[in-house]
């Protein structure tokens, strides 16, 4: 997605669209949507509307990034039910990163038993939930607004150099320079890669949980996922006028009515065609997403992720012109990011869906031969479900069961 975020950003605009204006059987849920958008209870934080109603203690907190962007972060300390033992046994972090185009909320949409972040902290894990620069209720900066053009300047690039370093000396500060877990989804998966990739917080982690896993993303099945890059490159010169990428601004909403309209484009259920058919999601959970997604991202966020599907290699931000790539780069094209330099030890875990359409099974098989070959066999841990899709990862009924419980184990395994 797009999810990854790209696609996840993509669908639900275009489900908007859809529902909107283009399809008369509007579904309930568009409106709510669409009412929703500005809803000025947000600003009471995620802790409070997603955490705390169930009974489980919530701490807000605030990251500052080194380019200046301030994160909100929630901490759920402990389980819901944990007796107060004497014992001051210290808990293990778990870092929970969502993916692009969502915010933290996502992971919140079913009942405790069945969400990641609390099941983790039911299972005795200190959990923290980022939500990426941009989002709701990260879109405060040192210095700059968030209307204003610069503070959009940023691409995933810039979550694998500044942000997702910030999260770990956060979290690792707080916790007593403790070893950190982390699980991401979609995006948050390709953060991670490319983190670790770069040598960055390999110290400070303890072990890697990957849902949907996205690096390369060529084969994505859905030809609205391969339209929507192609156009977003030849069209998109025209949306750098703008730098959020807000699907209620004017040039988003023709942007995608333009690729709705493309012959052969079925645009009726947008989210299916581009995260795949997802076999396990509750109807009022999907209504509870597009009521808290999807969130803002940069314009250029979805430009490097649009090169990283047309490209199939993963490289930094290409600027296109040799000059500004020199200026940036010292040299003439992006430089590429070599996940096999992903140290062989790290403990991770990948968890991939047969139905996924931006985590696609070809893409995901190339990324274990390409760079997995030669990891330490006991510490990788490969899972495969026939009938996943991309937000199943996220919500799916049964994740908990399926997924999430191996997550849990994997974490708690002894190294
Ligand atoms: C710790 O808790 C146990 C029971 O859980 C109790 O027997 C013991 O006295 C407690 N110790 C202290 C120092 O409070
Ligand atoms: C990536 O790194 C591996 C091992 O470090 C190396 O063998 C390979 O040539 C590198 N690939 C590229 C494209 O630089
Ligand atoms: C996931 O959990 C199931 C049930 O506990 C188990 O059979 C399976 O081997 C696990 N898979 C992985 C990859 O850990």
């Amino acid at each position: 997605m797009i999810f990854l975020g790209l696609m996840n950003i993509v669908a639900l605009t275009l489900c908007i669209i859809v529902l909107a204006t283009c399809n008369h059987q509007a579904h309930a849920s568009s409106h709510v949507f669409l009412g929703k958008k500005n809803d000025k209870s947000s600003v009471e934080g995620l802790c409070a509307s997603a955490v705390t109603i169930h009974g489980y203690k919530c701490e807000e907190h605030e990251v500052i990034t080194k380019d200046g962007y301030i994160l909100s972060i929630q901490r759920i300390p402990e389980g819901r039910s944990e007796v107060k033992s004497n014992v001051t046994k210290k808990k293990e972090p778990v870092i929970v990163q969502h993916g692009v185009a969502v915010d933290g909320a996502t992971w919140f949409l079913n009942s405790p038993k069945q969400n990641l972040p609390m099941i983790l902290a039911d299972n005795g894990f200190d959990v923290w939930i980022p939500n990426t620069r941009g989002t709701k209720f990260s879109r405060k900066h040192t210095s700059l607004d968030s209307s204003s053009k610069k503070y959009w300047e940023w691409s995933w690039d810039e979550l694998v150099t500044y942000e997702t370093p910030a999260i770990f000396d956060f979290v690792s500060k707080q916790t007593g320079g403790q070893k950190i877990h982390y699980v991401g989804h979609s995006m948050g998966t390709l953060t991670a890669l490319a983190s670790l990739a770069e040598g960055k917080w390999v110290n400070q982690v303890k072990s890697v949980a990957l849902l949907s896993p996205i690096a390369y993303l060529s084969q994505m099945r859905t030809i609205l996922g391969q339209v929507a890059a192609r156009s977003l490159l030849s069209e998109g010169y025209t949306l750098l006028g703008i730098s959020e990428f807000d699907v209620k601004a004017t040039p988003i909403v023709d942007f995608i009515k333009g690729i709705c309209a493309q012959p052969g484009l079925n645009c009726n259920d947008l989210f299916t065609a581009l995260t795949g058919e997802n076999c396990c999601l509750d109807p009022s959970a999907f209504n509870q997403f597009v009521k808290v997604e999807p969130q803002p991202t940069s314009v250029r966020n979805m430009f490097h992720l649009a090169q990283n599907v047309r490209n199939g290699v993963l490289t930094k931000f290409d600027f296109m012109l040799p000059h500004l790539n020199f200026w940036h780069y010292r040299r003439l094209t992006p430089p590429i990011y070599n996940l096999s330099n992903i140290p062989k030890n790290v403990p991770i875990f990948m968890s991939y869906g047969g139905s996924d359409a931006l985590s696609d099974v070809a893409d995901v098989k190339r990324l274990l031969n390409e760079h997995f070959q030669n990891h330490d066999a006991n510490k990788l841990s490969v899972q495969f479900i026939e009938n996943y899709a991309h937000a199943d990862y996220m919500f799916g009924v049964n994740a908990n069961d399926l997924v999430y419980n191996n997550v849990t184990s994997f974490f708690k395994r002894k190294w």
